[in-house]
């Protein structure tokens, strides 16, 4: 815990937060707002895919202003609006949070670095906010245990945001109510070496936001049967992780990402994430797994294709990837400890 001497205007803390690719997916909520996930999810925490906050403490009575930061040259540029608002309206949850807990209700200067594109499927907004979260509870001088700062990330509204405080395979129950809607580590990072290797389809955002979709999942006809199977497939998977077989759980994880976006291609009105590159990645991937090469896709919701694998694996499957012509870029990414706290900042 930070000296209460230090919790003063001009206070900064910089943290860096990772994303997670969902092996078992969060999609329908029984409280939108709050992120309250109909059903359990599970997932990896990755490295190299993060979002990088600084936060300054300004006095009291002071606006916030949030910033991003320019990956090139580090220059600081206004934010977006949308993203603005979303960051902002978070600001004030923990304002009042701290206010709750007896700190002033100071304003946040507050610069975000995304180290790949955001808004493309690539959950930003799970890393986004686990680093605001980060950043601000430990600039107001608190030093939360995991259970509540997952807690807190998910009443940013980016459920998935609860799983990114934690490393390694995370489990985000359903709580009960209010209650234990926190995510906890199942394995830590060294359980299991498994890559992410991300083919990226399209960078621009998303047609159709995640909020939406949760929104719409319990409109398809095919969403009941699909709460029946969860438990049963959660088990299955966590099972394969703990065992390391690779097999079992690449049949998993497809099964579990059609179904998404079964569901969402039978909401009303449907939701299509998919491109043709997509498909042409999916097609590559299960022709690896012919030849006997370990790899699996998944996708959120979005149009792009993590394509999980073995990390000895990694180059391998890359090249492949690289090779396919409407894949852009490839990011290699891998299981990580979740995150951590840095002494550079970006002001
Ligand atoms: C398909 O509501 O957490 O990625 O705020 O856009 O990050 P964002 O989405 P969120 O829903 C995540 C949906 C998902 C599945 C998952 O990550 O569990």
């Amino acid at each position: 815990m930070a000296e209460a001497s230090e919790i003063r205007p001009g206070h900064k803390i910089t943290v860096s937060a990772p994303s997670n690719i969902a092996f078992v997916k969060y999609w329908g909520a029984t409280d939108l707002q709050r992120a309250l996930p109909i059903n359990p999810s599970f997932s990896m925490t990755l490295t190299e895919c993060t979002s990088r906050s600084t936060v300054e403490l300004l006095p009291e009575g002071m606006s916030d202003e949030v910033f991003l930061v320019d990956g090139n040259g580090g220059r600081l540029a206004e934010a977006p609006e949308a993203f603005r608002g979303r960051i902002q309206a978070h600001l004030e949850r923990l304002r009042a949070w701290g206010v709750e807990h007896g700190r002033p209700p100071y304003g946040f200067r507050v610069a975000t670095r995304n180290s790949f594109p955001a808004a493309a499927g690539l959950a930003s907004s799970a890393s986004g906010f686990a680093a605001l979260t980060c950043a601000v509870t430990r600039a107001l001088g608190f030093e939360l245990g995991l259970e509540e700062l997952s807690d807190l990330a998910r009443r940013s509204g980016s459920g998935s945001a609860s799983r990114s405080i934690l490393g390694g395979y995370v489990q985000w129950p359903t709580g009960d109510g209010e209650e234990g809607a926190y995510a906890h580590q199942v394995f830590p990072a060294d359980h299991w070496d498994l890559a992410d290797v991300i083919a990226v389809i399209e960078t621009g955002p998303k047609r159709v936001s995640s909020l939406e979709g949760h929104r719409r999942a319990p409109s398809s006809p095919h969403f009941p049967r699909r709460l029946e199977l969860l438990p049963g497939r959660l088990t299955a998977m966590r099972k394969a992780v703990e065992a390391r077989d690779f097999d079992t759980f690449a049949l998993l994880l497809e099964e579990e990402a059609i179904e998404l976006h079964l569901i969402a291609m039978s909401s009303k009105p449907p939701v299509f994430y998919w491109q043709p590159g997509t498909v042409e990645v999916l097609a590559a991937v299960r022709a690896m797994r012919d030849e006997g090469v370990p790899a699996a896709s998944t996708m959120d919701a979005g149009a792009n294709v993590h394509v999980v694998c073995p990390g000895e694996a990694t180059a391998g499957v890359a090249e492949r990837l690289e090779g396919l012509t409407s894949v852009q870029r490839v990011i290699r990414d891998r299981v990580g400890p979740g995150p951590t706290a840095l002494d550079e900042h970006f002001f």
